[in-house]
């Protein structure tokens, strides 16, 4: 019996599980794993571990050395065919003398796509492509993204209560959902690249915005009026680095006692969600969560800046006419103008669920949205 495609999906898991290890770490890098198997056993194993380390394939075949010859390789990502910071991998897999590699998905980059692949395939190396493609897709889907469409994936995660409030009429939050959602919050945290709030929720809330592991995400802050405490935990850059928006010539007082403190201030003209997006790819950012109040993540919708929605959801009813809500005005009047989440999971962690889903695409850029 031929059980050759079940194998090739187990061993593509294998890649992906290998290629989790560096969550957080790789940006602007991919997440990529690879495996080599000899006559049914693993002889090497991979991970990219960070921008300006060697590529996974690199490592596993360092690993497996001598038995990578006639081997099959295994790697979620089509393997690069450029010279970079290091010689290109389908280089390295043609001299290695393997004989079959199995690929996850082409590389999304439309100037590459599909010439490491050619490459293999004109030295004679039998090339399979599209293994567990959906799950190497997810895995890395801010990548693909960031490459597509250069920007950073946006995330909005919020924590509401069951009649939809994210705080009390008097902006009292803490804390809407349970221990296990918050700790989830934390490896959330710890997979994305930057995380961003408003003036108004670093007033209100007070929020540290740490993993509490290993990769902390840059901490940043939209302020238009920079009346922000100075106090805040924010500004204690020895845990995390901490970035300012805010518009020129903003309070030139409260600017010098952040920069003292060692937080970055950045200066603009105009304070959009789009333009801090901007700033972020620049700097090489993947995945950006945004766990800001509604006023901002309506503009981070308006502005295209948001991608995927994670809303924690607790059994709770807080009431309040005037509490706020995870999302103010986008400008729709009809029900029909709602912006339908696609591709929904639900799970439930503690007694809170998380709801999850894509904005849909064809509405990235709301033009018609009047917001503000
Ligand atoms: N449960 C949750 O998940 C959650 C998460 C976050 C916040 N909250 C709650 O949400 C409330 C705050 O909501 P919020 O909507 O005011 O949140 P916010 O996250 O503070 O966003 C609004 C602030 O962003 C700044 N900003 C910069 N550029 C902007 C732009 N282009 N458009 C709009 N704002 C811009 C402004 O700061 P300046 O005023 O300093 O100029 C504005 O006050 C608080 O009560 C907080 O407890 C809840
Ligand atoms: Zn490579």
């Amino acid at each position: 019996m031929d059980n050759s495609g079940m194998d090739d999906r187990a061993l593509m898991q294998r890649c992906l599980t290998l290629a989790r290890r560096a969550l957080g770490r790789t940006a602007p890098n991919p997440l990529v794993g690879s495996v080599i198997v000899q006559a049914g056993t693993i002889v090497g194993e991979g991970f990219h571990p960070a921008a300006g380390q060697p590529h996974a394939e690199v490592f596993a075949l360092r690993e497996a050395g001598d038995r990578a010859h006639g081997a099959t390789l295994y790697v979620n990502l089509e393997p690069c065919n450029h010279y970079g910071r290091t010689p290109p991998c389908s280089e390295a897999i043609v001299a290695a003398g393997v004989q079959r590699v199995v690929v996850g998905m082409v590389d999304p980059d439309p100037r590459v796509s599909g010439g490491g692949i050619a490459r293999l395939r004109q030295a004679g190396i039998e090339v399979t492509v599209g293994i567990e493609e959906a799950d190497c897709r997810k895995l890395n889907e801010a990548f693909v993204h960031r490459i597509v469409h250069q920007r950073p994936f946006g995330i909005l995660k919020y924590a509401m209560t069951l009649d939809g409030k994210i705080a009390t009429t008097t902006g009292h939050s803490a804390w809407v959902t349970g221990a296990a959602a918050r700790a989830e919050v934390h490896q959330l945290r710890a997979t994305c690249d930057a995380v961003i709030v408003g003036g108004n929720t670093v007033r209100r809330d007070n929020p540290l915005l740490t993993s509490r592991q290993a990769t902390t995400p840059l901490r940043v802050v939209m302020s238009r009026s920079l009346d922000l405490p100075l106090d805040a935990q924010l500004w204690q850059t020895a845990i995390a680095p901490t970035l300012v928006f805010t518009e020129a010539t903003a309070k030139p007082d409260v600017q010098k006692v952040l920069r003292q403190q060692g937080v970055e201030v950045i200066e603009s003209t105009s304070l959009t969600p789009a333009a801090v997006m901007a700033h972020l790819y620049d700097r090489g950012c993947l995945s950006v969560l945004w766990e800001c109040g509604g006023t901002l993540a309506a503009r981070a919708i308006a502005d295209g800046a948001i991608q995927k929605v994670l809303a924690f959801v607790a059994p709770k009813i807080i009431g309040g006419s005037t509490a706020p809500s995870p999302v103010s005005d986008l400008g729709f009047t009809t029900m029909t103008e709602a912006l339908l989440l696609e591709q929904l999971q639900w799970r439930s962690i503690g007694s809170d669920l998380l709801i999850e889903g894509y904005l849909p695409i064809e509405r990235l850029t709301l033009k018609d949205i009047r917001t503000n």
